[in-house]
């Protein structure tokens, strides 16, 4: 075996390499133009550049991330999965508010795809955004390894920019080899921060600069299919502008100490005016976690001459999706407290005789709890967490009882966010993935206007993994 190399070289490593981020056009099935085949597959693809091996991934359609799909508001989306892996899986449209039957999550929604079966996945897409898709099926493994893609929903009167560029960001952990490294579900991974890498790409690639036109407006679409990298991005020397988070459009608004914080599944479409002069470069830096900071990307710009003078004056703000506006005052409240991981105090404790304490559970590979529950991976224990009445509003207050981070995302439906730890949320954005940091508290609302039994969990996939993980009923 090889001895781990670290990040930094990989990224010095894969400057050389330029990266096409043009999100290019939506890869139609030949000669069936009503389903898109998606095949996950093993495959093999350069991500850390030119001087390294092909990594061996498992793909959609033999890229990493999968191919982007790109319809419209309104469309009907058919997707057909031929699973040519060797093991069962599912596909998730991550954020898409769909009928239950066509949410991709085994044993609650649909029975796994086997190995060289198929499945159709067809729904219409109600709201416009940013979004996504990847497994619901030893989803820390099968993502890990590529299995990902992004689905861009454009509006039907779009906002007028230059370029429209899609950024999937991924974390991999790989050896000296750029082979990945083994040990998906490791204790240590599923009880701390989750399976965290050593290589960051954008699209696929070890990323090493945009090139850009002075005076051109951009609309970067983020979406970060890591397992388990939180990414706080600067954008050195220009004003990134916030105008939708999880696909749902928000008031735009400059992104708060210029750094855009997307946890793994979230989404954010920001507004770029490349207001610096011809030749100038710029670096997009990461620096989420203390004391690990790194440069992800350079801008670079052209040596032309300014497209124009000043930023557009055409609007950025996006049309609203018709999502219900959630009854306050009508409202029911909940309560969901999040529980277990390491250095919590309470593993051996409150949950110590019970099956998820950190001995007995953790035995079984059970870190965390929701409401004192914890369900396996295989789905079994599917008593709902909570029954919401359907077309009511309901105010979910999200408890943070452990000493990590967690990305919570509800399926089938996007909820506003009320209130972090007593304080109004500015832009009360609505997302489907809300990011509490230790004991946080959080109050989310929403309609529960679509029927059926809809996970809640963790999106680091190691604390879904590790029990992190519910269901809630809408009936
Ligand atoms: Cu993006 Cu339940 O998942
Ligand atoms: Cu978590």
């Amino acid at each position: 075996m090889t001895e781990k190399v670290s990040r930094r070289d990989f990224l010095a490593a894969g400057l050389a390499a330029g990266t096409a981020f043009l999100a290019g056009p939506p890869a139609e099935a030949a000669g069936d133009p009503a389903a898109f085949v998606l095949k996950a597959a093993p495959s093999k693809f350069n991500i850390v550049g030119k001087e390294y091996p092909e990594t061996a991934v498992w793909a959609y359609n033999g890229a990493v991330p999968g191919p982007l799909i790109r319809k419209r508001q309104g469309d009907r989306l058919r997707v057909r999965v031929d699973n040519r892996l060797d093991q069962p899986t599912t596909v998730h449209f991550h954020g898409v508010r769909m009928p239950n039957a066509m949410d991709g999550v085994p044993f609650v929604t649909q029975k796994p795809i086997g190995s060289n079966a198929s499945f159709l996945y067809d729904f219409t897409l109600p709201d416009a955004g940013t979004y996504w898709y990847h497994p619901h099926l030893n989803s820390s493994e099968q993502v890990a390894r590529g299995l990902a893609g992004p689905l861009v929903i454009e509006e039907r009167n779009p906002i007028k920019v230059d370029r429209d560029l899609v950024w999937v960001l991924d974390d991999w952990l790989l050896d000296a080899s750029a082979a990945i490294a083994g040990g998906f579900g490791h204790p240590h991974d599923m009880s701390h921060n989750g399976r965290i890498g050593n290589t960051v790409t954008i699209n696929g690639r070890v990323p090493g600069e945009l090139s850009v036109r002075s005076g051109e407006r951009i609309r970067l679409r983020l979406i970060n299919v890591a397992n388990a990298r939180i990414f706080a991005l600067r954008f050195d020397g220009h004003a990134p502008k916030i105008i939708a988070l999880d696909g749902q459009p928000v008031s735009p608004h400059a992104a708060a100490d210029g750094t855009v914080i997307l946890a793994p599944a979230q989404r954010a479409d920001i507004i770029l005016d490349m207001t610096r002069p011809p030749g100038s470069r710029f670096t997009v830096a990461d620096s989420y976690y203390r004391g690990r900071g790194y440069r992800l990307i350079d801008i670079a710009y052209g040596a032309g001459k300014p497209i124009r003078g000043a930023p557009p004056e055409t609007p950025i703000a996006l049309p609203a999706n018709p999502l219900p506006e959630p009854k306050l005052a009508e409202a029911v409240r909940h309560e969901v407290v999040l529980e277990g991981g390491a250095m919590s105090g309470m593993m051996g404790g409150r949950m110590g005789g019970g099956p998820m304490g950190m001995h007995a559970g953790g035995g079984r590979g059970l870190f965390w709890a929701i409401n004192g529950a914890a369900m396996p991976e295989d789905m079994r224990r599917i008593e709902p967490l909570l029954t919401l009445q359907h077309g009511r509003s309901h105010i979910l207050t999200l408890r943070n009882e452990t000493a990590w981070d967690h990305p919570m995302h509800l399926h089938g439906h996007s909820f506003r966010v009320l209130s972090r730890n007593g304080k109004p949320e500015r832009h009360t954005p609505w997302l489907d993935t809300v990011l509490l940091h230790p004991r946080d508290r959080v109050d989310i609302v929403f309609v529960a206007d679509n029927a059926g039994d809809w996970m809640f969990h963790c999106h680091i996939l190691e604390h879904q993994k590790a029990g992190m993980m519910a269901t809630v009923r809408v009936a």
